[in-house]
């Protein structure tokens, strides 16, 4: 069965519509890239997915195990093991990373029934986590990205994706702005995270380096709001020889 579902989906924001009819689908064990042009849509389609409001759909469908996603609020969403990580992420002054990353899960867990974590197993967790993506222990007290490097807002973003566990993760560019080390420490981040039999991951690119570490099943191309081909990791290195030209019809 697909985790995820998306059937001829179109979605606009201020009365200019974006996706045009945009079809995939995803199995639970998946990573798909979707590469494409500036301005395609991608960021735009992991809007639609997170719940972000000022998007209309105006037609077609998604469901994610078998529920229809976009009938449920955003943190319905991420209860439902739904993550999304940002192009841009967001500064958030006066709240801490860690008070900001204990709400995010504990409030995740609330909507699946579970037990909040207390303060100390949330901070091993948030530690080793921290650890794990080379991100200075500092980082966790500091405001929620205010002041971050762009790196470091990216490698936090993978933090906090390790800290909530998601089954099925929507990573934006997560790899604009990375130093070469870095590159790879959030490479095996993800893969580590999210490289499961029981989880998935949409992985918006645009350059074949992150697929260096992060292996795909599958690549798309989104161009002018919908997927106008789709091939297996050599389609990526394709692209990057020759361009978008000869691909979006
Ligand atoms: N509020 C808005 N009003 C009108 N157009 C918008 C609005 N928000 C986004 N768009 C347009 O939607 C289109 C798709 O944007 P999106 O961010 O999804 O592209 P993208 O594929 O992620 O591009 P990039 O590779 O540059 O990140 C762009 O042309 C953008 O200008
Ligand atoms: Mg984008």
């Amino acid at each position: 069965m697909n985790m995820l579902r998306i059937e001829n989906l179109h979605a606009e924001i201020d009365g200019k519509e974006i996706l045009k009819g945009l079809s995939l689908s995803v199995k639970a064990g998946e990573i798909h890239a979707i590469m494409g042009p500036n301005g395609a849509g991608k960021s735009t389609l992991g809007y639609v997915l997170g719940g972000r409001p000022g998007y209309d759909v105006t037609e077609g469908s998604v469901t994610f195990d078998g529920v229809d996603l976009l009938a449920l609020e955003p943190h319905e969403r991420a209860a439902a093991g739904v993550f999304l990580g940002f192009q841009y992420p967001v500064e958030i002054p006066g709240v801490s990373n860690v008070q900001f990353l204990r709400e995010a899960l504990n409030a995740q867990r609330a909507g699946r029934g579970e037990a909040p974590l207390s303060g100390g197993e949330f901070l091993k967790l948030a530690r080793a986590q921290a650890d794990a993506l080379g991100l200075d222990q500092d980082m966790l007290k500091r405001p929620v990205n205010v002041g971050f490097s762009g790196g470091e807002k990216k490698r936090n973003e993978m933090v906090q994706m390790g800290i909530v566990d998601p089954k099925f993760a929507i990573l934006d560019e997560t790899d604009s702005g990375l130093d070469i080390d870095a590159l790879r420490i959030v490479g095996d981040g993800i893969n580590r995270i999210m490289r499961k039999p029981d989880k998935a991951v949409l992985l918006i690119t645009h350059y074949q380096r992150l697929l260096d570490y992060v292996k795909p099943d599958f690549v798309h191309v989104l161009a002018d709001g919908r997927i106008v081909r789709s091939g297996g990791a050599e389609l990526a290195l394709e692209l990057e020889r020759e361009g978008y030209a000869g691909v979006a019809a």
